[in-house]
């Protein structure tokens, strides 16, 4: 199995990546659910995870919430009760701007916090949940602790997440890829699996997404070369330049299979 770097970067780092225009920048490209897919993925997820059906009254955490777009679905469209956690202060006062006066609104509750310190009580969720964010976080092993310690017995856990591919990367385009992004650490599919397990967890089931991955990345760099004069006159030309090339590298990652996107669900017996 190919070993993967992991990097130094902190929760301040990636704060700072949201705090600022980085945030802005990947609503842009990926709509305010800010992850691969949006909305069609968030009713994928929620369907495996069987947790689509209205009146189930069930509590859900959703771990790296941002925007609080899947919240606001997921409280909309199934009256999902959902807590959203995030550990940027600016992600959550935007959310909640977001929610209020929404019908639903009253379903919602944000919380600023850490992933790998869920400001929750034991057994407090149905549904512990997670869309394409977990990357951001370093100590992979005290995060699903986390997730299994805010977990009910019974409950499912829910979440999808950027991976490694089934081809190895070089150290040089390892540096650039995760830099870029500001990533400390990937895993595979194979790898969550693992993690998974060794918490206690049933795995329900696992997928690779890696080729809707790679197709959406080429709608990215679409979206962004379009709006090259906006992303210009509103964050500078260098910032466009930076992102394109991050993208495009992205882009080739994906499409050469190194880089890619899992789903998994499991349950807490
Ligand atoms: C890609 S966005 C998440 C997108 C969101 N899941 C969605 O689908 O709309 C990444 C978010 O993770 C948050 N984050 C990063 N590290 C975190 C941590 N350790 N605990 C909680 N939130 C974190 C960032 O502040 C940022 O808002």
């Amino acid at each position: 199995m190919v070993e993967h770097k992991r990097y130094n970067f902190s929760v301040n780092d990636v704060s700072e990546v949201y705090a600022g225009p980085g945030g802005k920048l990947w609503e842009l490209l990926m709509g305010e659910q800010i992850h691969v897919g949006g909305p069609e993925q968030t009713d994928l997820l929620a369907k495996k995870a069987g947790i689509d059906k209205v009146g189930q009254n069930l509590t859900l955490l959703d771990i790296c919430s941002a925007l609080g777009g899947p919240a606001r679905h997921l409280a909309e469209k199934y009256g999902i009760n959902v807590v959203g956690l995030d550990i940027t202060p600016e992600m959550v006062l935007e959310a909640e701007k977001r929610t209020e006066g929404k019908p639903y609104e009253g379903k919602i509750e944000y919380r600023i916090g850490s992933g790998l310190d869920i400001p929750a009580h034991q057994n407090s969720f149905e549904v512990v949940w997670g869309q394409d964010a977990w990357c951001y976080i370093r100590d992979k092993v005290r995060l699903i602790e986390e997730t299994w310690r805010v977990l009910k017995p019974g409950g499912v856990l829910a979440f999808t997440d950027w991976i490694w591919g089934s081809v190895g990367v070089s150290e040089e385009e390892s540096d650039f890829l995760m830099e870029f992004m500001v990533f400390p650490d990937l895993q595979t599919l194979a790898g969550y699996v693992e993690l998974i397990k060794a918490t206690g967890y049933e795995l329900v089931e696992k997928e690779d997404l890696q080729e809707d991955f790679a197709k959406h990345m080429d709608i990215y760099i679409d979206i962004l070369q379009k709006a090259k004069p906006d992303i210009e006159a509103g964050f500078g030309a260098e910032l466009y330049a930076s992102a394109e090339e991050g993208v495009l590298a992205w882009q080739k990652a994906a499409h050469e299979k190194k880089v890619g996107r899992g789903l998994w669900i499991a349950k807490k017996p």
